[in-house]
């Protein structure tokens, strides 16, 4: 079953509306490739972000959405206004929001399945901590978020994004990735159709090897994915 390769750029809190022309020098570094290439700035860069990628190969994406499709949520974004815009996925459940906003796994199966009725492929992160790994307990976390966080219907993406390689130059190895990933694939309903990417200091000079293991079916990109060039460096190197 072969499955789109997909890789994309979360930009976190980071980029300015002076940042866009982005959106033309990432397609003036690569040719349209054979991958999905998606981009996630931050909410009020997301219009700006639609109009100035629309021509090119690059598709928008959110880095977060309510369950609900309306309401009394302040600061809160729905999944159907994003999708209204023109976003077509969104990210949920990233380690950073479990942590700095006390998000479940129930909240982010809320999300997901708010996402899948408005339009939008969510993108389900999970991942351990270095102390669960260090336990012995990755697979057991990772397969109780996967259980509580995805929903059961509907098309998604799943994100392995071991917390304690975000953000810190430090990759897993490449075995406890592909151990993982297999891990992850049995557990889903649809695991043969349903992409899995690999998140955490993925760079353009290790995401070739990355990319060559079997069920790894692209990236979730942070800090790498915030200059065009670099961001072009792993398209080319994921693909090539
Ligand atoms: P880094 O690529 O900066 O480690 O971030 C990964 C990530 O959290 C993507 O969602």
């Amino acid at each position: 079953m072969s499955r789109r390769m997909l890789i994309a750029g979360n930009w976190k809190m980071n980029g300015q509306l002076s940042d866009l022309g982005y959106f033309s020098n990432l397609p003036e570094q690569v040719s349209t490739p054979d991958a999905e290439i998606i981009v996630c700035p931050p909410f009020p860069l997301l219009p700006a972000s639609i109009e100035a990628a629309k021509t090119s190969f690059i598709v928008i994406g959110a880095q977060d959405c309510h369950g609900a499709s309306s309401g009394a949520h302040t600061g809160d974004v729905s999944a159907r206004l994003l999708a209204v815009l023109g976003v077509q996925y969104v990210i949920v459940g990233h380690s950073e929001r479990r942590a700095d906003h006390g998000e479940t796994d129930a909240m982010i199966r809320s999300k997901a399945e708010a996402a899948i009725e408005a339009g939008l492929i969510p993108i389900i992160c999970v991942g351990e901590t270095l102390e669960q790994r260090q336990a012995g307990q990755a697979v057991e976390v990772v397969a109780a978020q996967l259980a509580g966080s995805v929903p059961k219907t509907g098309e998604y993406v799943v994100a392995y994004e071991p917390v304690w390689a975000i953000g810190t130059g430090l990759v897993a190895e490449l075995e406890d990735i592909a151990q993982m990933h297999d891990e992850i694939r049995s557990r889903l309903t649809r695991g043969e159709t349903t992409r899995i990417l690999y998140g955490g200091s993925v760079k353009p000079d290790n995401c070739h090897a990355l990319m060559l293991l079997d069920d790894v079916d692209g990236a979730l990109v942070g800090g790498a994915s915030l200059k065009a060039q670099s961001f072009a460096e792993i398209i080319k190197n994921t693909l090539g």
